[in-house]
């Protein structure tokens, strides 16, 4: 068996959320890309070493599973700051877009060089390994995309060199895949809900009932249907409806009315959510509610998100609860739980932690590829023992 490193990632349209070897670390990268089209300044090594490579990832990506091969890309916060960056475009399909691939190496090799010492390296070559857990949506799976969305990342070596980002300067990383496995989204979060790191089922009470999944994301929600332990393709449906565009909103009215400029969609997360001084900016030094803007733009979302609800549940109407994931779902988790109590009380479930809200993919591909990868090991295992066994007869 070869030293393949675990990686389970989720390519949301927000955010990138991976997990690496035996949970040993975390990647969250904003999908959010830029083709080259001048070439990054030089920035002194000394200089450059001191940043985090999270904020400079800068590379070139060789593979035939690209449409535009050998590209360059800024990636993440740098693509931010730039003028010609592209977020994937909620009617686009993941499983065909170069972004994706794009978001997908460059996140296995910033953790290959991360931890270089469990590859082969020649020079500056890491010769990277990995069994990969990831999804597609439930779209694109029904539309049998996740395919050849696998045969096009096992097919080949995909390189990503590393031009201008700190301490990676100069490395090229070599990703071959042992093992890919495409899980549809909806049914990945049922697995985080019942099962455990080790494979083993948690939560004897739910895995039988008929529970609806909706998962409200940057920009786009889906709401999956589980019965039978399975997920029913049939049922299932996708919006391209997510909080960025809220959240958007939210910002611009604070910048007219206050002229106050936050930097990004996540000041807006912090002010709407943190623990303390909730719903207050600082204008002029004056502690300012913005409560009144932030309610009307969220109650609006949650009344849409609602309705979504409502709708799949008349559709389904042997559903027993509703569980809400995603970061859209804990940005309106008090406003659609008003909506309900006032409206019409169905059994709907929030968590707690916003983190597993947003790590909810993620940590369900991990669960699904440890899992699959600790059964391949023992069956190896078996017929090793198998191999000595007749050898000593
Ligand atoms: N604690 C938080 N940290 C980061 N983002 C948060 C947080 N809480 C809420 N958000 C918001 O939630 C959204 C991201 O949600 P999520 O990560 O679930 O989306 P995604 O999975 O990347 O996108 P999609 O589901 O549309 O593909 C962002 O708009 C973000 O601003
Ligand atoms: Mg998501």
């Amino acid at each position: 068996m070869t030293n393949s490193r675990i990686a389970a990632i989720d390519v949301g349209n927000d955010s990138l959320k991976g997990i690496f070897g035996k949970l040993d670390s975390e990647l969250n990268i904003p999908n959010v890309i830029a083709r080259d089209i001048e070439d990054r300044p030089i920035i002194g090594i000394e200089e450059l070493d001191k940043q985090d490579p999270l904020d400079g990832i800068h590379i070139r990506v060789h593979s035939p599973a690209l449409q535009d091969n050998n590209a360059i890309y800024r990636v993440g916060n740098l693509a931010t700051k730039s003028n010609n960056s592209t977020e994937l475009d909620p009617g686009s399909s993941k499983s065909e877009e170069d972004q994706t691939l794009v978001m997908l190496f460059a996140s296995l090799a910033l953790d290959a060089a991360e931890q270089d010492s469990l590859f082969k390296k020649n020079n500056n070559v890491i010769e990277a390994n990995y069994t990969l857990g990831t999804g597609l949506p439930l779209r694109e799976v029904k539309e049998g995309k996740d395919v050849g969305y696998r045969s096009k990342l096992l097919g080949s070596v995909h390189q990503v060199e590393f031009l201008v980002t700190p301490r990676h300067q100069g490395i090229k990383v070599n990703i071959k895949f042992e093992e890919v496995k495409v899980y549809p989204e909806g049914f990945a979060a049922f697995i985080n809900l019942v099962m455990d790191n080790n494979g083993n089922i948690i939560n004897k009470d739910l895995i039988d009932k008929r529970i609806l999944i909706q998962d409200i994301g940057g920009l786009s929600t889906d709401i999956a249907v589980i019965k039978n332990r399975k997920v029913d393709d049939d049922k299932a449906q996708g919006f391209n409806l997510g909080v960025s565009e809220s959240l958007e909103l939210i910002r611009e009215e604070i910048r007219s009315k206050y002229g106050i400029e936050l930097d990004s969609r996540r000041d807006v997360v912090e002010i709407i959510t943190k623990k303390n001084d909730r719903n207050h900016i600082m204008v002029k030094g004056s502690r300012t509610s913005v409560h009144e803007i932030v309610d009307r733009i969220l109650v609006e979302l949650a009344k849409k998100q609602y309705r979504h609800l409502r709708n799949m549940w008349q559709k389904n109407s042997q559903t027993e609860i509703c569980y809400f994931i995603g970061g859209g779902s804990s940005v309106l988790k008090e406003y659609i739980k008003t909506l309900n109590n006032n409206l019409d009380g169905y059994n709907i479930d929030f968590f707690e932690d916003e983190n597993e809200s947003i790590w909810m993919m993620a940590n369900a591909y991990y669960k699904l590829i440890a899992d699959f990868s600790r059964k391949n090991q023992q069956q190896y295992q078996k017929k090793e023992d198998e191999k000595k066994l007749a050898k000593t007869k």
